[in-house]
């Protein structure tokens, strides 16, 4: 089959490789559908993590079953699914509590696993022709037969999950105000998800303005930081208050004000949103942090930057007493009810969608995503 396989930084291509096979009869086969791009592909690509070339890169997947397994009870050759990014048995510990971003059957030794990531244990990604996909019982998510609602179904692996996690994290209540940092795709579902709970006032901020604007769309106030302290331009907006809430969707290669949205290399700030959300979050305030933090970053801006050792106001959150949350998204705690939205016509996420493109011209769409240009803002490819 045909699949994206990371090659070196800033290199993927399209290459044949192995069929997956079934390997448990727990096992499915999904012929995919649709497997999108992600921002956390982007930190692999970018070589700014451990992964090695070779690695098939594609956690977002969705397709058809073609084979199952023996002991597959539930779900069957044809169904239309779409898979959690995180792949969970359903029976240990953290899968029964809920926890199923932090599994720890499917990567032994270590709490969580994923298609197509470094780290995540031995499972292949799904930027691909086929996908085999374990404990398919628990793991994929019955969707409608037919094609209808294709794209939005395609954001229940990851990015609206995770944008919904971010405002469950900061436990974002009807009526309050928030400040979501990043726009890119989780960002957006970051403000979407925060809309959707009845948020009174929901502040996007990013310096791509094609993301801006698509935060406006769907009811945010864009706040562009490369025009200003964006803390400031929301306490200017707000009498001098800060707001109840902060997500952050950014993650450890958060840009500075004023670095090129273009491209190219960015002065980078790792705890830059960190610091800012302590700064602009009212006092009992709460926090989400679905962006990604890493505990070894080879390219890191200093040597406390590569072991993933950030310096926040500590002692600021103290005194404000707020509370964080972070981590993985676990997608399976919320994708069946987001699944529902979408089907009962009170969620739209394909609205993030920019671009539709074929699996083989996946090496220009990770260039143009991984630069910011064009409306690059979240791609599917269609294998
Ligand atoms: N926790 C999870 O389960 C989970 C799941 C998916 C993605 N993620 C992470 O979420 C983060 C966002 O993912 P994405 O797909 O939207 O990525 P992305 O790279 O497309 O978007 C990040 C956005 O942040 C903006 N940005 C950069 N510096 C900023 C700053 N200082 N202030 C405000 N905005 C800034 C960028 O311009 C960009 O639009 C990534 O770190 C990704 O790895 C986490
Ligand atoms: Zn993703
Ligand atoms: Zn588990």
């Amino acid at each position: 089959m045909r699949a994206v396989v990371y090659d070196s930084p800033f290199k993927v291509s399209v290459e044949n490789v192995p069929d997956p096979e079934m390997q448990h009869p727990n096992d499915a086969i999904v012929k995919i559908t649709s497997s999108c791009i992600c921002g956390s592909d982007l930190h692999m690509y970018e070589g700014r993590t451990a992964a090695e070339p070779g690695i098939i890169f594609g956690h977002e997947n969705m397709g058809i079953i073609q084979e199952v397994g023996s002991a597959v009870k539930t779900r069957k050759v044809g169904d239309r699914v779409v898979m959690p990014f995180n792949v969970a048995c359903g029976f240990c510990k953290n899968c029964q509590r809920g926890f199923t971003g932090f599994c720890t059957t499917v990567n032994p030794g270590f709490a969580g696993g994923a298609y197509g990531y470094v780290a995540m244990g031995p499972w292949r990604g799904g930027q691909a022709e086929y996908l085999q996909v374990p404990f398919a019982d628990f793991n994929c998510l019955p969707l409608p037969p037919g094609d209808q609602y294709e794209a939005d179904f395609a954001m229940l692996a990851d990015i609206f999950p995770t944008g919904y996690h971010g405002a469950e994290l900061a436990d974002v209540r009807p009526g309050e105000s928030v400040a979501v940092f990043g726009a890119g795709p989780v960002g957006l579902m970051a403000a979407y998800s925060c809309v959707i709970r009845g948020a009174a006032e929901v502040y996007s901020i990013d310096h791509v303005q094609e993301r801006l604007d698509k935060a406006e769309e769907i009811g945010a106030i864009p706040i562009n930081f490369d025009e200003g302290d964006p803390v400031r331009q929301i306490k200017d907006r707000r009498g001098g208050e800060g707001t109840d809430k902060g997500i952050d969707a950014v993650g450890y290669q958060a840009a500075a004000q004023g670095s090129s949205a273009a491209g190219g290399e960015q002065e980078e700030i790792p705890n830059v949103v960190l610091n800012q959300m302590i700064d602009v979050i009212n006092p009992t305030g709460a926090m989400g942090i679905p962006g990604l933090y890493v505990p070894t970053d080879p390219g890191g801006v200093d040597e406390d930057a590569k072991r993933g050792a950030l310096s926040i106001n500590f002692g600021k959150l103290f005194e404000k007493g707020l509370r964080l949350g972070t981590g993985q998204c676990n997608v399976k705690r919320y994708n069946a009810y987001l699944r529902d939205l979408i089907i009962a016509g009170k969620a739209k996420p394909s609205f993030a969608v920019s671009h539709q493109v074929s699996l083989e011209e996946a090496p220009d769409a990770y260039d143009k995503f991984d630069k910011r240009v064009e409306g690059y803002t979240k791609v599917i490819l269609n294998p």
